[in-house]
C-alpha cells in the first residue's frame, strides 16, 4: 500500500498532500472543499478508520490532545510526537525549561502566574520585553514592546484570562532579541535528527514587519543569510541537545521538529519549538523538495531515516492572503474572485500553486471562511522570479477587505544577513 493520510484542514495540509501526491494516493482528514477541487481525496471520518501506510499530522492541536499516541497504540505509523513531546509547543514553559536544561542559547526569561510577580520582572528586564502565553495561541499570543507599561497591560489580561482564556493564565516573559529570523524544520525518527531547506517566515501583519503578530504572511525559501555552517551550528546547539534531554526525560520524539531562531549579533538564539511543520513555510520548503516526499516521511513514521534530502536550487515564495480584520477578529464570507472551479488560478500559469486554508465552496466558487484564507506559492529559478510570479498571481484573486503584504521576500538577502 502507498497510501498516506494527512491530518488537517489548512493551507499548510494542502501543500503536503499536494507535495505527496506526485508519487503516491493521499487522503486527507478532514481536508476541505479547496482540496477535493484541486483532485485530492478528502474524508470526514475519522482518522482512526482510514487505512494508510502511515499518518501526518498537521495542526499544533490534535498533537498536544495525543492522537499521535492514540494512532500508534492502533499499530499505525505516524509523523508527529506524543503529548508528552507535543508539550514542548503546549507550554513555552516547558519548552524553556527543557532548553534551560539542555543548555540551548535562548533569550533571559521568567514564567509567572502572579501579575505583581510579572511585572516586577518586566520592569528589571527594561528594553525591548516579549510577552508570550505559554499555552497554544495560533502564533497570536506574542507581544513584543519597548513600552513596559503597554506589557505589564498585555501580561495582566492574559494572566486574568480575559485576552486568551486558559492558555494566557501562565505567561513567559523574555528580553527582546534583535536579528533575522528563520526557521529551520527537522525531520526526527526516535534517533536521526535531519535538517530540511531553511526558510523564513513574515510574522507580523503588515509591510515593513510592523502591526500584530500572526500565524504567518508569507514565507520563503531558501532563507536569506542562512547556510550550511548556519544549519549545522543550529543543529549541533539547539536541536540535538533538545532530543537528547527529551530521551534522558524518557521521552521518544518522532516528527517534525520546527525551530524558529533568531540571528543575532552573538549568534543564533533558539526563539521557539513547534512540534509540526509549520504554517506557511511548509507552503515553500516542501515544493523544493528534489527526493520522494512519500519516502522521506514514511521514514520518519517508521523510523529508518538517512541522509538529509536533498533539495532544488530553485526557490520559492508564499504569500498569504487574509480576511479583514484578522487577526483580531476576521469577518469571513467575501466572495473571492480570480479562482476557476478547480480553485487555482484560471489558466493555471506557471510555477504557482494556490493552497487553501479557509475557504468554503460557494456555488461553483468560494468564499472567506477565515482568518488565513489561502497561500499561493511561486516557485522559480530565483527569489526574484518565484516573488515575481506569485505576486501576478494574486493581483488575480480579489475579495473585499483582504489584506496582503506586498514586501514578502523584498529585502535582500544581504541586508538580513
Ligand atoms: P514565538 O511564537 O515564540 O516564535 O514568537 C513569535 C514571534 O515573536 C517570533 O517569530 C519573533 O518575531 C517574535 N519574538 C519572539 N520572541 C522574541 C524575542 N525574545 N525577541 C524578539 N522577538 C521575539
Ligand atoms: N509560521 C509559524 C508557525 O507555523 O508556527
Amino acid at each position: 500500500m502507498r497510501r498516506a493520510c494527512v491530518i488537517g484542514a489548512g493551507a499548510r495540509e494542502h501543500a503536503l498532500a499536494h507535495v505527496l501526491s506526485r508519487t503516491a494516493e493521499v487522503v486527507v482528514v478532514p481536508g476541505s472543499a479547496g482540496m477535493a477541487a484541486d483532485g485530492l481525496e478528502v474524508s470526514d471520518g475519522s482518522p482512526l478508520d482510514v487505512a494508510a501506510e502511515f499518518f501526518v499530522i498537521g495542526p499544533e492541536q490534535p498533537l498536544v490532545e495525543g492522537l499521535a499516541d492514540q494512532l500508534r497504540a492502533s499499530g499505525r505509523l505516524v509523523v508527529g510526537p506524543g503529548a508528552q513531546g507535543a508539550r514542548l509547543e503546549g507550554s513555552k514553559s516547558f519548552m524553556k525549561e527543557v532548553l534551560v536544561d539542555a543548555g540551548v542559547p535562548t533569550a533571559r526569561h521568567g514564567s509567572f502566574t502572579d501579575v505583581a510577580r510579572a511585572s516586577g520582572f518586566i520592569r528589571a528586564l527594561g528594553g525591548t520585553v516579549v510577552v508570550k502565553t505559554d499555552g497554544l495561541a495560533a502564533g497570536k499570543g506574542v507581544l513584543v514592546t519597548a513600552d513596559l507599561d503597554e506589557a505589564i497591560t498585555d501580561a495582566t489580561a492574559k494572566l486574568d484570562g480575559s485576552s486568551f482564556g486558559a492558555a494566557g493564565r501562565r505567561v513567559v516573559i523574555e528580553e527582546g532579541l534583535v536579528g533575522g529570523e528563520c526557521t529551520l524544520l527537522v525531520l526526527v525518527d526516535g534517533d536521526t535528527a535531519v535538517p530540511l531547506a531553511p526558510a523564513r517566515d513574515y510574522k507580523r501583519l503588515r509591510d515593513g514587519d510592523t502591526g500584530p503578530n500572526t500565524g504567518g504572511m508569507g514565507a520563503v525559501s531558501p532563507a536569506p543569510g542562512v547556510d550550511d555552517s548556519l544549519i549545522a551550528t543550529i543543529m549541533r546547539e539547539s536541536v540535538e541537545p533538545t532530543l537528547a534531554e527529551l530521551r534522558r526525560r524518557g521521552i521518544e520524539y518522532r516528527g517534525v521538529l520546527y525551530a524558529g531562531v533568531m540571528l543575532t549579533a552573538d549568534g543564533p538564539r533558539l526563539l521557539e519549538f513547534n512540534v509540526r511543520f509549520g504554517d506557511p513555510e511548509t507552503q515553500v520548503v516542501l515544493p523544493r523538495l528534489a527526493d520522494d516526499p512519500y519516502d522521506l516521511l514514511c521514514a520518519v513514521a517508521s523510523g529508518t531515516l538517512g541522509e538529509p534530502p536533498r533539495f532544488i536550487g530553485d526557490a520559492a515564495v508564499t504569500v498569504v492572503l487574509a480576511a479583514p480584520g484578522y487577526p483580531d477578529a476576521p469577518s469571513v464570507g467575501q466572495v473571492i474572485s480570480g479562482l476557476g472551479d478547480d480553485g487555482q488560478l484560471v489558466g493555471h500559469p506557471e510555477g504557482v500553486h494556490v493552497y487553501h486554508a479557509a475557504t468554503r465552496r460557494h456555488g461553483a466558487g468560494f468564499v472567506t471562511a477565515g482568518g488565513r484564507a489561502m497561500s499561493v506559492t511561486g516557485l522559480g529559478a530565483s527569489v526574484r522570479e518565484a516573488r515575481a510570479r506569485v505576486y501576478d498571481a494574486i493581483g488575480v484573486i480579489r475579495f473585499d477587505g483582504q489584506q496582503v503584504r506586498t514586501d514578502i521576500a523584498a529585502v535582500p538577502a544581504e541586508v538580513l544577513s
